[in-house]
């Protein structure tokens, strides 16, 4: 398709409904399960036109939910910058087919205002991304991280203040330990804005949210849970198992660094692709395949820098049960 003709969305996007998408908790919304994330191949230093291409292709195929954050880019916010033109250039017919999703917590501004958890800092921010990504409002809006220092309770009314204000639909939290997830549980339910869904890293390398307890407590009290980091940035694939290809995420040794690939881990994700060709399937299919089959998780939220990729990944909702 030549991308500067007007985007119209494949008509048979939904075909696949009842294979492609599933509850989050116990809420209304069904999400894709899989779903795209724009931390890394969407800001401004990366092609608008071959991110444009990852995106068309993703709803094409039925993954409504996009996920972002201030901070993704880099430059920071240019992440939702594209996601802005984007909307401009192709999404507005379909805002209501789309669950797009911001967050913050992490730094993004210079200042004591900037980072963290203060309600200062939350509604601010969302602000400028609704800014940047020509929204009057997000689907979801996340607490990016706990922050030790903040009273829960104040980013959990900030959280609370946000959707009255109509501003977000749903609310999150990604990366809260166990604790600080039961107290928003409780304090989001009390006040009728349920906690939609957990945003955490979970998968064959980490089990982390299994292990620390916050997948059982998700599944057993009706909220969602998205994994982050799916294939871990690109490991569980067959991409690095014979050497560091150029353009990669690694070759760039910014957020996955060539000393993470010690000879025992090259080890293991040998071993991992070898069950994978048992199955008859890529590692990046069997890994996504896996996370998808842990109780209580909604979707996988997968990157791609390029459409093959996403292309490839897609092919988990049709993997062999484990
Ligand atoms: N809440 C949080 O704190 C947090 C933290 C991290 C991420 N996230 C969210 O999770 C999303 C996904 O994270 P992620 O990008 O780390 O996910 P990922 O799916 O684990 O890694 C994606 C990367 O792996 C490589 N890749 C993907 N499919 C491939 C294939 N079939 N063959 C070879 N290489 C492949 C690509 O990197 P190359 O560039 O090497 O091609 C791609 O950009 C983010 O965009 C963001 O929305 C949230």
């Amino acid at each position: 398709m030549n991308l500067k003709e007007r985007y119209v969305a494949d008509a048979h996007r939904y075909d696949d409904f009842d294979r492609m998408y599933q509850r989050c908790g116990k809420s209304g919304v069904l999400l894709p399960k899989i779903s795209l994330g724009f931390w890394h191949n969407f800001g401004g230093v990366d092609p608008y036109e071959r991110s444009r291409a990852i995106t068309h292709y993703a709803f094409d195929h039925g993954i409504t939910h996009f996920d972002l954050a201030n901070n993704y880019g880099p430059p920071y916010g240019t992440a939702e910058e594209t996601m802005g033109r984007l909307m401009q250039d192709d999404f507005k017919p379909y805002r209501d087919e789309l669950f797009i999703s911001s967050k913050a917590g992490y730094d993004m501004w210079e200042g004591p205002y900037g980072n963290w958890g203060s309600r200062k800092y939350l509604m601010a921010s969302l602000d400028q991304s609704l800014k940047r990504m020509n929204l009057d409002y997000v689907d979801l809006f996340y607490s990016h991280r706990y922050d030790p220092e903040t009273p829960l309770e104040e980013t959990l009314q900030a959280l609370v203040d946000i959707v009255r204000a109509g501003k977000a639909l749903y609310v999150g939290i990604s990366r809260w330990p166990l604790e600080a997830l039961k107290f928003a549980d409780k304090y989001l339910k009390e006040r009728d804005v349920p906690l939609l869904i957990y945003q955490g890293r979970l998968n064959l390398l980490d089990r982390a949210p299994q292990e620390e307890g916050i997948l059982d407590y998700c599944a057993e009290n009706g909220i969602g849970f998205i994994s982050f980091s799916p294939l871990a940035q690109g490991l569980l694939t067959d991409k690095y198992l014979k050497e560091i290809p150029a353009g990669s995420r690694m070759s760039r040794e910014s957020s996955l660094t060539s000393d993470r690939l010690t000879p025992e881990l090259r080890e293991n994700l040998l071993q991992l692709n070898a069950k994978a060709a048992e199955r008859g399937e890529s590692l990046a299919q069997m890994s996504l395949a896996w996370v998808l089959a842990q109780k209580g998780v909604t979707s996988v939220l997968v990157g791609a820098s390029s459409v093959a990729q996403l292309e490839r990944n897609m092919k988990c909702v049709d993997s062999k049960p484990f």
